[in-house]
């Protein structure tokens, strides 16, 4: 089918991509003209695991899938299939600046041709759907048919081409048969479970299942605490806890808490969205106030070890807010870096990715090689991301290095027998 993807960001272009592996045929939009330029020379401005393969082999000569281009109106008076795919930035109280979603509404609807079918991917309030339907209508010039469909994502970065192709289920929002089939056409390949209902259930499937993840982060965080005064270890709390497939094993890992540009944005969203509507979402504000405390818990934590941490040197391994992305939005080794430069400690860090992106916000750290370079002279050391190759650290090379032999595991990545046995004084959470 012929698809018209607009906005070239983290979700646009992995829907653009990903649809052209399902073998349609994409042009993919933005405004931001370096970024297209970027884009057909093959050169992709997110970190995502295969987006670079895919992207080269739907763009190669004489086998072109993927195209990308700013011009916006050719592509939607191209396409059958229009997908909504820009970026609604949070404020500050939580509630969204939808003006790139009205914005590009609008542009439909003077560019509607021929019947279309408009596709709202981004995370969005409810009722933008019918919203998006009302400003097409107004803008449209010439009087023809079209549907809008509230169909969310669900990637997670890191993950974001695999939770496409074999994602658990894909909502359709509709409310016409004629828009339902066209997405369900467009989807027929896909692994995942197809599920139909209402634009306004659609969108709120969305924010439900995001903050019901950061709720079970919250939730695991604070039975971290209590095993910590009751000499439990809530790795394994959470293994027998997930065992029920009722509660499921993921999102119970124990540590600094949730970071990333959607969980605190949505769940704020859905804060935000309840107030309006006069109801009180308080498990969703404890949500919050529990994944704040995790950071200062983890520096009291710190400081209750080292004592005065001025001048103390303090060796930072993973910055990106998870492993396998360069991204640091919200992530948590801001914050601690924040608090810890406070203090007066000196800061040296390594990330396999992510340090450029840090650099870019100008705190004064030293960035350093390699895990051992972090460690070296340090008083002692901090782990905020778990990079799976902070596994293969030679413990004994880093315990040579450092001041003193202390380790502070943020994500509970070590195992605290085998910590002790190589002679440090390891610090988990809820262990
Ligand atoms: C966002 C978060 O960045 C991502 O981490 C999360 O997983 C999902 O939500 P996205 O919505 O794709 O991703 O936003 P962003 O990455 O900022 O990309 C938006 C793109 O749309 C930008 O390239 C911007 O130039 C473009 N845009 C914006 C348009 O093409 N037209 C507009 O009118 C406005
Ligand atoms: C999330 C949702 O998972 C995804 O479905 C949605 O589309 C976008 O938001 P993302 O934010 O990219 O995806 O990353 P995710 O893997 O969900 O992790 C978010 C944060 O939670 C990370 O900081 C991670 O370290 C933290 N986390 C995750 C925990 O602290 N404990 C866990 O058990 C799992």
């Amino acid at each position: 089918m012929k698809v018209c993807v607009i906005g070239c960001g983290y979700i646009g272009l992995i829907t653009a991509t990903c649809l052209a592996e399902l073998g349609h045929e994409v042009v993919c939009c933005d405004v931001d003209e370096h970024r297209i330029g970027l884009l057909r020379k093959g050169i992709v401005p997110i970190h995502e695991p295969g987006i670079v393969e895919l992207v080269k082999k739907h763009t190669t000569k004489d086998k072109e899938l993927l195209f990308f281009s700013h011009h916006t109106s050719e592509a939607i008076t191209y396409a059958e299939i229009i997908f909504i795919c820009v970026n609604t930035p949070p404020t500050l109280d939580g509630s969204l600046n939808m003006g790139n979603i009205w914005n590009v509404a609008k542009q439909i609807g003077c560019n509607l041709n021929d019947y279309k079918v408009v596709v709202q991917k981004s995370t969005v309030p409810m009722g933008t759907a019918r919203k998006i339907t009302q400003v097409i209508k107004d803008n449209r010039i010439t009087p023809v048919d079209f549907d809008v469909v509230a169909n969310p994502e669900f990637l997670r970065e890191g993950n974001a081409v695999l939770d496409f192709l074999n994602g658990d289920r894909v909502v359709i929002g509709c409310e016409s048969w004629r828009g339902s089939e066209k997405l369900i056409e467009l989807y027929a390949t896909l692994p995942s479970r197809a599920i139909l209902t209402t634009l306004e259930s659609a969108e709120m499937i969305k924010y439900a299942s995001n903050a019901f993840l950061a709720m079970k982060i919250s939730y695991i965080n604070s039975i971290a605490r209590i095993c910590e005064k009751t000499g439990a270890d809530v790795k394994e709390v959470a293994i027998g806890m997930g065992s029920d497939h009722r509660i499921g094993e993921e999102f119970l890992n124990a540590g600094l808490g949730y970071g990333g540009s959607c969980f605190g944005k949505d769940n704020r969203a859905l804060i935000h969205l309840s107030n309006q509507l006069g109801i009180d979402f308080d498990i969703l504000k404890a949500v919050e106030i529990v994944n704040e405390q995790q950071i200062s818990l983890f520096i009291e934590k710190i400081k209750n070890t080292l004592g005065d941490l001025n001048k103390k040197k303090i060796g930072i391994l993973g910055l990106s807010f998870k492993p396998n992305t360069d991204d640091i939005r919200d992530s948590r080794s801001i914050k601690i870096i924040q608090l810890l430069k406070q203090e007066g400690a000196v800061i040296q860090a390594y990330d396999p990715k992510a340090m450029r992106n840090m650099a870019g916000t100008h705190y004064d750290i030293l960035y350093c090689g390699s895990p051992i370079e972090a460690a070296k002279d340090a008083d002692a050391v901090v782990l905020v991301t778990e990079w799976s190759q902070f596994l293969e650290i030679d413990f004994h090379a880093m315990k040579a290095v450092m001041k003193t032999p202390i380790v502070f595991d943020g994500r509970n990545l070590y195992d605290p027998m085998e910590m002790k046995s190589q002679g440090f004084d390891y610090h988990g959470i809820g262990r």
